[in-house]
């Protein structure tokens, strides 16, 4: 808590009014910071010890700014447990944002399509998550501060949001599918046997984030909403070969439905 206090304190001493909603930019998906009228960015290498991204394809800075007259806070890049960061680490940026008053927080990632109605470049959003993560960043001793020891899950995502959601992409003619979110560690893509499993155990979509944000999420009693987009075919029979380079312009491509459903929702 006392870091996350000085990265608290420092923000403050850079922004006056901030945002309520919050938005994390995944995988090739910084393309909706073009639609911010940006307040202020702030690289994440100068706030007191927030982790500084590492993968290709991520920016690594808080945007703070408008979005559709809404002002929002914008994670652009964010921290994955395989890029060696613990738990606490991946969250960190998160409990900052609680800490100086975001309530909602929409999460996003580029993600493999485990089931057989998806396509490339689909949207999915997420109901519900499966971690198969070997940690939980609620682990250890809990701060009462931020929430209680044993979190409901039952509705990690806001219903309300979600049929907003839905409602919205009708009206924009987006087709939006609608599943689980698995969760692995990576960083290493799955064999086909993995994937058949992820299928068995009710996976729709896999990826490498976002399952630490949601539970913290949920812990410190933010309202969230999750959108996939579905970068490539987790398929037994489809399967192939991809590359994080093949991930990142697949996102590209499939970003600009992101971004008018995230504005439509706003
Ligand atoms: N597996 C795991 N993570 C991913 C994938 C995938 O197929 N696609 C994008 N992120």
């Amino acid at each position: 808590m006392i870091k996350e206090l000085a990265a608290v304190d420092f923000l403050k001493s850079q922004i006056k009014r901030f945002p309520e909603t919050a938005i994390i930019l995944g995988s090739g998906l910084g393309g909706l910071v073009d639609e911010i009228e940006i307040q202020k960015r702030i690289p994440y290498t100068k706030i007191p010890h927030f982790p500084v991204a590492t993968v290709e394809g991520h920016g690594g800075d808080l945007i703070f700014g408008k979005l559709e007259g809404v002002a929002v806070l914008a994670m652009n890049g964010r921290f994955h447990y395989y890029e060696g960061y613990d738990m606490a680490d991946v969250v960190f940026p998160l409990r900052a944002m609680k800490l100086i008053g975001v309530k909602r927080l929409i999460v996003t990632n580029a993600a493999g399509g485990l089931n057989e109605d998806f396509e490339v470049g689909d949207l999915m959003l997420i109901e519900d998550i499966i971690s198969l993560l070997p940690e939980n960043p609620l682990r250890g001793k809990n701060n009462e501060e931020f929430g209680q020891r044993f979190p409901d899950m039952s509705e990690p995502f806001d219903l309300d949001w979600i049929e907003k959601t839905k409602s919205e992409a009708d009206r924009l003619g987006i087709k939006l599918k609608t599943g689980t979110y698995l969760g692995m560690q990576g960083p290493k893509l799955e064999t086909k046997a993995e994937i058949r499993y992820c299928r068995i155990i009710g996976g729709d979509a896999v990826g490498m984030s976002t399952v630490p944000e949601v539970i913290a999420a949920n812990h410190m009693g933010m309202k969230v909403l999750g959108i996939s987009v579905i970068t490539n075919e987790s398929i037994p029979k489809v399967a192939k070969e991809f590359t994080h380079a093949d991930v990142v312009a697949a996102a590209n491509r499939a970003g600009q439905k992101l971004v008018e459903l995230v504005k439509a929702v706003l």
